[in-house]
């Protein structure tokens, strides 16, 4: 569906575009005074990646975005198993609890029913980032319409609603290291 290269040209480009809008939210900040107790401008970039399935993506992304910056995973399970609709978005392990005045990009492989995103947004601007940005490499077009409603800032390519695997998407675990994008279909 989706070629390694024109992954590769679309990641760079979205990670141009991010360092730059977070290079313009940190100006800002400063210029208002506000952002992290610490002061310490390094360390107020912090990208949220939702594992599993946006690790190769978040890992590509990462080196297009030329700032000071910490990578703070988080684990979150929808698809238990052979499942191919999500069950409900559930958080696995510990999530970041120092986020205040952060500069947070929360960085997911896809958007489906919003109901992952959705629930991240609420936790985590809930400890009062300086700014919250979401980035996901794919977004399904859902024609009728998501569970949760949720505004993505960089979305890398539209797609039919139909199950892709490859480039850190699975099924039942499987694929995530396929460098292209795929839909899986079932064999008859
Ligand atoms: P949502 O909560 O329904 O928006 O689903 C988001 C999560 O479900 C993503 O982070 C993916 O891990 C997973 N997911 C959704 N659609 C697909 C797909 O087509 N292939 C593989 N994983 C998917
Ligand atoms: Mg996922």
């Amino acid at each position: 569906m989706i070629t390694r290269e024109r992954i590769a040209a679309r990641v760079a480009e979205m990670g141009r575009q991010i360092a730059g809008d977070l290079r313009t939210s940190i100006h800002a900040g400063r210029a208002q005074g506000s952002g992290a107790a610490a002061g310490d401008d390094a360390a107020r970039v912090v990208m949220v990646p939702i594992l599993t399935g946006a690790m190769v993506f978040v890992a590509d992304l990462i080196r297009h975005i030329d700032l000071q910056m910490s990578v703070r995973p988080i684990t979150v399970s929808s698809y238990p198993g052979a499942a191919t609709t999500t069950q409900g978005a559930n958080i696995r392990g510990e999530l970041p609890t120092d986020l205040r005045g952060c500069h947070v990009m929360l960085v997911d492989d896809i958007l489906d029913s919003g109901r992952t995103l959705g629930l991240l947004r609420r936790v985590i601007e809930a400890q009062a980032p300086a700014s919250l940005r979401i980035a996901v490499l794919l977004s399904k077009s859902k024609a009728a319409g998501r569970d949760e409603e949720v505004t993505v800032d960089y979305s890398g390519f539209t797609i039919e609603d139909e199950f892709v695997v490859g480039y850190g998407l699975d099924y039942d675990g499987y694929f995530r290291n396929l460098p292209e994008i795929v839909t899986l279909r079932e064999v008859k």
